[in-house]
This record gives structure tokens, C-alpha cells and sequence, in this order.
């Protein structure tokens, strides 16, 4: 029995959204029951169930925008990290047809396993183009072949950031890019080093640090793009769970890049009273220096990193649009992600950095009054603020940190 064999004969079968699929158990490969090891033949995540979901309405919606466009036709997608092939497959089942679905993974065995999952759901192996390539050298083969992909899709192990811009440069014009992101340890500010070297960038380990990751990960992903007069618009951005997830649309323009630009700067803040202030990249017009404006402590800052909208509106509505006329049965996790869209649509509107209220009753040294009421007390004082994608102890506002720790001191004296 060769290799091959010998780990072939170890799969089991699960279901996930309409696919039934061959895998290896993943609690034999787990410590905990939730960190996978890579000793794992062919991965699986079950938690990655919702990551995949999210991409199956995400894509259609973008299909859906993109029906006209003869660009895009027919509408191809590139699972550039297939593994098991459960999220080509997914696509495969739930998108309109015609469409060309490239599946692609480094690891041979993958690709045994992806064509044992075809069959199992009754496609033919003319369905999907299987592919054994390196991502990034697949992306510069797409390019250079003039085969633009109208999506690609990138779920590697940990960071992205070597397959960014190959695949920017690979799509369409006007396609989207999804990118997964699982190096949170260092995108979140646990790991500045790492940071420094992976993205060049300067982490902020603050009482926001889910949202400065995310808007770090957009940064790095905009300047890849314009070395190409390429520009992004994100059109969805999340950090949640253990992972951060964009997507963003590829477009051409030196108007476009310089609009990129002035979507970039720093974050500045306190570590001693979480003021917090976003500026632009030319530091001469910041008029901030070393001290925090209201406590007078040192500030700490990081970046560069994406200070302008986290979400295109409308196709978040779009999004919503289509997972509420998909079944539960095509997107097992449309509950969670009812709730979730619905704040991503509302959070869009306000500054950067959302307000952790439990940390912030910590530094004031008050309890936590319940989040209804203290939205009351923000909308009542004139201000904006609703919940956060990121975090459902935290709230997004535009009211200036010092009236609203007013807020929460009040609110738990009265
Ligand atoms: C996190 S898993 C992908 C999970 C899959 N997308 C899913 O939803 O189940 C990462 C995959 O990337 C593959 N991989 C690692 N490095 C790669 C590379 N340079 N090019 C292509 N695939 C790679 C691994 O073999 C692994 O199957």
C-alpha cells in the first residue's frame, strides 16, 4: 500500500451545507478540540463552517451584481487553498451556472481527495478544474495567460501576505478578492515583531486591537495593489471568531490609488484613558504630538493602516439579499449570519475603533450597565452608536470617549 493509499483509507464521510464529502476526522488531529494540527493529511475545519457560508452568499451576490458584465462571463471563481474541496464544491452547488470553478491546492493528496468528493456528489470530474500548483505562482500563470478569474479565493494556514498581490494582479477587473487571515496573534499587536516582518506594518495592542488588525490587513492588502495603478474597495471586512476575512474589488486608476491613500493613516491611543484619534498619512497636518490630549500620557500609535469604510452598503444589502432566499440546508450558519450582516450594514457608519464598554467600566472602575441603555444615553446626548460585528461587549460610536465614560459612570450611579 503506498502513502497515498494508506491515508486514503483513513476518511471518513461528513456533510456541510448540501455536499457530503470524504475527510479525515479532525478530533484525531486536535488538541483541544478546536486547534487542528497540520499533521492533518488533508485539512478540515469544521468552525470554518461559517467562513465558508459566508463566502458561498458573498460570491453569489457578487455573481449577482456582476450578471450584465460580459467581463465576467462565464463567472469564474479560483479556490486557490481547496483542501478537502468542500468550498469549491459548496460553490459548485450553489452558484448560477455556467460557471468555471478552479480548484487549486499544493498538496497532491488534496487533490486525490477533492476528485473522490466530486463523485461522491454526483459531478462529473469535467466540473471543476483541478489544479496542483503554488498559489502565487498559479495567480502569475493566470496572468500571464491573460485567464483572469472573475473571484479568487485565499484560506491559507496563518498569513496571506505572499499571496496578496499575485492573486490582485491575477483577478479581473473589477473582481473580487477573498482573503483569510489567521495570524491574529500578529495582526492583533501579541507579536509586533512578527508584524514588522510579515507586513511591514506597526501593530497597536489596544483595547480595539480585532479592528486594528482587520484595518491593517486592508492596508497591506490596497498598497500591493498600486504598484499596478490598482486600486480596492472593500466590500466586506470582518474580524471575528479566530480569523479576519475581506473582500475586497479590484479596479484601475491613478484617481482610484490616490482615493486608496487617503484612506490610510494611523491610529493613535492611550493607553491610560483609551482616547483614541485616526490621521492621515502626511504627519505635517496631524497637529498631534507625544501626549494624550486629555490625560497628558504618552500615546501609542500603529500603522499604516485602512481608516476609511470597513463595507460597501449596498452590497452588504446585496449579501443580505441573497441569504435570505438561500435555505438553512444551503447555509447552515444563516442564523449566525442573519445577526451578523445586520451589524455589519449598521456599524459602517462610524469612526474607527469601537469602544470596549467592560474594559472601559474597568479603567473607571464602575459596572457595566446594559448596552440598551447606554446606547439611549449616546443617542439621548445627540450622538450616533449601535453594536460592532467584532465584539458583542463593545459598541460603536461617534460621541468622544470623554462623555461617554460620563455616560457609563452616571448610568451606574443612578
Ligand atoms: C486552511 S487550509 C484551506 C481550507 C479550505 N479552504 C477549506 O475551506 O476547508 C490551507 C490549504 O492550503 C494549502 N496550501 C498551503 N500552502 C499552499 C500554497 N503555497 N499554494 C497552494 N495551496 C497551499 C494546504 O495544503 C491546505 O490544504
Amino acid at each position: 500500500m503506498d502513502n497515498f493509499e494508506a491515508a486514503l483509507a483513513k476518511l471518513i464521510i461528513r456533510e456541510e451545507g448540501e455536499i457530503k464529502f470524504y475527510t479525515f476526522d479532525s478530533t484525531q488531529y486536535s488538541d483541544s478540540g478546536s486547534a487542528l494540527k497540520k499533521s492533518m493529511p488533508v485539512f478540515y475545519n469544521p468552525i470554518q463552517e461559517v467562513n465558508r457560508s459566508l463566502s458561498q452568499i458573498v460570491y453569489r451576490a457578487f455573481q449577482q451584481v456582476t450578471a450584465d458584465d460580459e467581463h465576467f462571463q462565464p463567472f469564474t471563481i479560483c479556490d486557490s487553498m481547496a483542501a478537502s474541496g468542500i468550498r469549491s464544491l459548496r460553490l459548485l452547488k450553489y452558484l448560477d451556472h455556467p460557471i468555471k470553478v478552479i480548484s487549486n491546492d499544493l498538496n497532491p493528496l488534496a487533490l486525490k481527495i477533492i476528485e473522490k468528493n466530486l463523485e461522491l456528489n454526483n459531478f462529473s470530474r469535467e466540473d471543476l478544474e483541478l489544479t496542483n500548483e503554488d498559489a502565487a505562482f498559479l495567480f502569475s500563470k493566470l496572468h500571464n495567460s491573460r485567464q483572469y478569474p472573475s473571484s479568487i479565493d485565499i484560506d491559507p494556514f496563518g498569513t496571506p501576505n505572499i499571496f496578496i498581490e499575485p492573486a490582485l494582479r491575477a483577478v479581473a477587473l473589477r473582481g473580487l478578492v477573498g482573503i483569510t487571515a489567521t495570524d491574529t496573534a500578529v495582526l492583533f499587536g501579541v507579536k509586533p515583531t512578527a508584524c514588522a516582518r510579515k507586513y511591514n506594518l506597526r501593530c497597536l495592542r489596544s483595547s480595539f486591537l480585532k479592528e486594528v488588525g482587520l484595518r491593517l490587513l486592508l492596508y497591506y492588502t490596497a498598497i500591493r495593489a498600486h504598484p499596478y495603478m490598482n486600486y480596492i474597495e472593500p466590500q466586506m471586512s470582518l474580524s471575528f471568531e479566530h480569523y479576519i476575512r475581506i473582500f475586497v474589488r479590484v479596479f484601475k486608476g491613478k484617481g482610484g490609488v490616490n482615493r486608496n491613500l487617503a484612506n490610510s493613516g494611523y491610529m493613535l491611543w492611550c493607553p491610560k484613558c483609551d482616547w483614541r484619534k485616526t490621521i492621515g498619512l502626511d504627519l505635517r497636518n496631524s497637529q498631534v504630538g507625544s501626549s494624550c490630549p486629555l490625560c497628558g500620557s504618552k500615546i501609542d500609535y500603529g500603522g499604516p493602516l485602512w481608516i476609511g469604510p470597513l463595507h460597501d452598503n449596498l452590497f452588504v444589502e446585496k449579501t443580505i439579499l441573497v441569504l435570505n432566499g438561500s435555505t438553512k440546508e444551503q447555509i447552515p450558519s444563516k442564523k449566525r449570519l442573519t445577526k451578523l450582516l445586520n451589524i455589519v450594514k449598521e456599524e459602517n457608519q462610524f469612526p474607527p475603533g469601537y469602544y470596549d464598554l467592560h474594559k472601559l467600566c474597568d479603567l473607571l472602575n464602575v459596572s457595566v450597565s446594559k448596552s440598551t441603555d447606554i446606547l439611549q444615553k449616546i443617542h439621548a446626548a445627540g450622538f450616533q452608536a449601535g453594536m460592532t460585528h467584532i465584539d458583542p461587549r463593545a459598541i460603536k460610536s461617534d460621541i468622544p470617549i470623554n462623555l461617554l465614560k460620563e455616560i457609563l459612570v452616571n448610568l451606574h450611579n443612578s
